[in-house]
């Protein structure tokens, strides 16, 4: 620790602070403008600078200046202001100062540093700039006549996003920020860099002339996308949220969004939203009371109490705690139904089944802190930035500036494998379990695993005795990665101090979680690390509260049915009555045909949904409900924090939370409503789902709270297939695009205007066999259908394998899947 005075105050901060941070310490403000805590130090600016007695006064910059013992600071000498004000008149010289004009106006660095240090007029003089503004991208605008070249948005883009879109060009007064070739801007448009923009020189276009930051009301919540579990504040005036406020002080990610979270809230205020209970009538859905419509589906409901066989429900896991809490109680407790699914039914089973036999508990042993704080990562499947690209922005930086060593286990490369020294084992596709069993035998064949912490754990001997006829040899061959390579990955896992398994899970990964979740705990178990910080293995649950339906078991748990065989049971007639709460299957589970079937023959589907989707408007009686900015309640992430979400704005039209809307059904039928409020539901929650004792909605504030897991591990075999391959034919891998999750984002206009549509990946080599060229249609077919789709020609997936990300409505790839990890499907123009 280091000791140092600053105006008169002394303070004692770490030898590693800078003067900045030890002034930030003692509660005394340092102006900055290129400063960024997030970001490594720059000193481009200079409106930080300060004296230092013993420097004889000399005047430095506090961000970057190292303290020193018994360091005496001024920083607020008269000199040092004369000098700031010289600092803002030279970057006023050339900037346009179009502040009425500006959206940036009010949260702008520069005028607001312009206005403290009164500078209304200025020594020098020179012309204005004259850059080209850049609007040739649907969600940001660069205006290079604004910027103050603070490297902020080249520094973030380069550091945390790890995608380097921008960097200085030109020299001297001519320097300014460019992009490759000078060119438009287009890259993967997670906003990181306008969110950084000290002043207007990139700004958000679908928020431009929308209203002034400080008419904004800031309301703080959590993302309603991915499990990442951003926070994120919504900014919102007359009923509508405008945008997302960057607040660098929230989260562990300070702040950083995606392009979902950043620029996909636009679906809680789409023209699109349901504003009214329908019903159908004469075969047509008709706008109806709310009275008429819960009295409809509670007696529905309510008849089926006797015969719970024939009931079934499909749960989003985007609903909160609260309500998936109330869902149960209502099917399982009070219609004693226990055909109760969510995510397809097998998205959650890497948590909900393997981890739950492996560990007790269907979550995961470690927590997204675990990233930075690991040696070694093994990343299963690079899609890991795709599915949560915040999560992905922590793994960049353990990489970047920390120094973790990378791998990745995959079936294509992708964005983590051009981290620096990243490794990507390029394998045949459906071979990673076959690989992960093997690195485990490696491991014990050479006796490099703890063998004392292993041996001590159930199912040791079995499991051990199950990889006996495993020859790694034999693998290699099998999944296309060398003998020697394998061995050296394991050698390497097992020496790593310190080692973290990241499993990424999601609708798009049909046939890859429980056993997958299976075989990496045995890794993690087998070298005794589950439960050390740093270690263990991270499952991803794919939507913002996938931990939280697997806590709370929205899923079958004394025999009842799973998601397909709920679809099965309403196409053969056993289930009449089915109610979907937020879930798009027509879209989004395998075999589009084998689902529509099911829905158009079910007797009864009431579906709760915000929009009329493919199968909302198959319903008898739909229920418009609320979206995650009109209604309080609580998200579980994929580490297990538990994050309150906050009403923004007033319920849509008529809209209903699934809360208000599940509680409704409950009085109706049983006389009294299930809760009185959500923080009442949480209240009986955290009373009986294990891990959320003690936990209350009041007492998570704004940063929530870890939930506890705790459970009996063993060791699990776990048999794998040997991949298989059909001569002529191309191994489909269906997964997420960068700008989507799920459903939802395809009613979010910023994901929509960089991704609007489907497409399928496929390697150079194949794109010439088939005869197609980038941007081209190919007609793919399986055995179950076939589709048109456009072409992305790149060297991220190798011959014979392509690639489809499963949104999209139209030509939705689920009309070619049928739930297999892979389909093999024909190519022609
Ligand atoms: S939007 Fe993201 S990827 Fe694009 S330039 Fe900005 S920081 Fe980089
Ligand atoms: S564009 Fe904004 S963030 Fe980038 S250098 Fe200019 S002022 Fe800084
Ligand atoms: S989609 Fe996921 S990664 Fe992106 S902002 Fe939302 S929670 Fe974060
Ligand atoms: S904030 Fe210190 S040099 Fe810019």
């Amino acid at each position: 620790m280091v000791t140092l005075t600053i105006d008169d105050k002394q303070v004692t901060v770490s030898k590693d602070a800078t003067i900045y941070d030890a002034a930030k310490a003692a509660g005394i403000r340092i102006p900055i403008i290129c400063h960024d805590k997030k970001l490594q130090p720059f000193g481009g600016c200079r409106m930080c600078l300060v004296e230092v007695e013993q420097m004889k006064g000399r005047q430095i910059p506090a961000c970057t200046t190292p303290v020193t013992e018994g360091m005496i600071v001024r920083t607020s000498t008269d000199e040092i202001i004369k000098a700031r004000k010289m600092v803002l008149e030279l970057l006023l010289l050339k900037h346009p100062i179009d502040c009425p004009v500006c959206d940036a106006a009010g949260d702008c660095d520069l005028q607001n540093l312009t206005y403290e240090y009164q500078v209304n007029t200025n020594r020098f003089q020179d012309e204005k700039f004259n850059w080209k503004i850049d609007y040739e991208n649907p969600l940001i605008e660069r205006d290079m006549n604004r910027c103050v070249h603070c490297g902020k948005c080249a520094r973030i883009c380069d550091e945390i996003v790890s995608f380097g879109a921008y960097s200085f060009i030109n020299r001297g007064i001519q320097a300014r920020i460019g992009t490759e070739f000078d060119g438009p801007l287009n890259c993967e448009f997670c906003g990181s860099c306008v969110s950084v923009c000290p002043v207007g020189a990139l700004i958000s276009r679908p928020f431009k002339f929308k209203a002034r930051w400080w008419s904004l009301n800031k309301v703080k919540s959590v993302c309603s996308y991915c499990g990442t579990g951003c926070q994120l504040t919504l900014g919102v005036k007359n009923n509508e949220v405008m945008t997302t406020i960057y607040d660098e002080n929230q989260g562990f990610h300070n702040g950083q969004l995606c392009t979902r979270g950043r620029w996909g809230y636009q679906f809680v205020n789409s023209e699109k939203r349901l504003t009214t209970p329908m019903i159908r009538k004469n075969g047509k859905l008709e706008p109806a009371s709310w009275d008429e419509a819960l009295g409809l589906v509670a007696k529905r409901l309510g008849d089926a109490k006797g015969s719970p066989d024939s009931l079934a429900a499909l749960v989003s896991p985007r609903l909160t705690n609260e309500e998936l809490f109330v869902m149960k109680k209502l099917f399982k407790e009070t219609l004693g139904c226990d055909n109760i699914d969510h995510a397809g039914g097998y998205s959650h089973k890497a948590l909900t089944a393997g981890a739950k036999e492996s560990l007790g508990y269907a979550g995961s042993p470690s927590v997204i802190a675990d990233i930075k704080k690991t040696n070694l990562l093994l990343v299963i499947k690079t899609d890991a930035y795709e599915t949560h690209p915040v999560l992905g922005f922590e793994i960049n930086l353990a990489v970047k500036q920390h120094g973790v060593d990378i791998r990745l286990l995959s079936d294509k490369k992708g964005k983590l494998s051009k981290l620096p020294n990243a490794q990507t084992y390029v394998h045949k596709a459906g071979a990673d379990l076959l690989l992960v069993n093997a690195i485990a035998k490696v491991i014990l064949d050479e006796s490099l695993h703890n063998a004392a912490a292993a041996q001590a754990i159930g199912g040791f001997s079995a499991w051990q005795q199950s990889l006996a006829n495993c020859a790694i040899d034999q693998v290699a061959a099998q999944c296309g990665v060398d003998t020697d390579t394998i061995k050296g990955l394991a050698r390497d896992y097992a020496a790593a101090e310190k080692a973290l398994i990241i499993l990424p899970t999601g609708m798009g990964y049909p046939g890859h979680g429980k056993e997958m979740a299976q075989a990496v705990i045995n890794l993690a178990l087998l070298t005794g690390r589950v439960g050390k910080e740093g270690c263990g293995v991270l499952i991803l649950g794919e939507k913002n509260n996938s931990q939280g339906a697997a806590d709370l078991a929205i899923y079958p748990t004394a025999g009842g049915k799973e998601a397909q065989a709920i679809l099965a049971g309403c196409a053969a007639g056993s289930i009449k009555t089915l109610f979907i709460a937020g879930e798009n299957p027509v879209v989004s589970y395998p075999n589009r045909s084998q689902v529509e079937k099911a829905l158009d023959a079910v007797e009864f589907l009431v579906v709760s949904e915000l929009f009329l989707t493919e199968t909302s408007a198959k319903a008898h009686v739909v229920l418009p409900a609320c979206s995650f900015a009109e209604k309080e309640g609580t998200f579980t992430s994929v580490g297990g924090a538990v994050q309150r979400i906050n009403p923004a704005i007033k319920a849509i039209g008529q809209s209903r939370s699934d809360l208000a809307i599940l509680n409704g059904l409950f009085q109706a039928i049983t006389g009294q409503p299930a809760y009185a409020n959500s923080a009442a539901a949480f209240l009986d929650l955290a009373a009986t789902v294990p891990g959320y004792a003690g936990l209350t909605q009041a007492g998570l504030g704004d940063n929530g709270a870890i939930r506890a897991v705790s459970g009996t591990a063993t060791f699990v075999p776990v048999p794998a297939a040997v991949p298989t391959s059909e001569a002529g034919k191309f191994a489909l891998v269906t997964g997420s695009a960068l700008n989507h999750c799920g459903t939802l984002s395809l009613y979010g206009e910023g994901p929509m205007l960089v991704c609007p549509a489907g497409y399928i990946e496929l390697s150079r080599e194949d794109a010439k066999a088939v005869g197609v060229k980038d941007g081209e249609t190919v007609k793919v077919s399986s055995a179950t259908g076939e589709v048109k789709l456009a072409v992305k020609v790149g060297s991220r997936v190798p011959k014979g394998l392509v690639f489809a990300p499963y949104h999209f409505a139209d030509s939705s790839i689920n009309t070619i899947t049928s739930g297999n990890a892979i389909t093999w499907v024909s190519l022609a123009k």
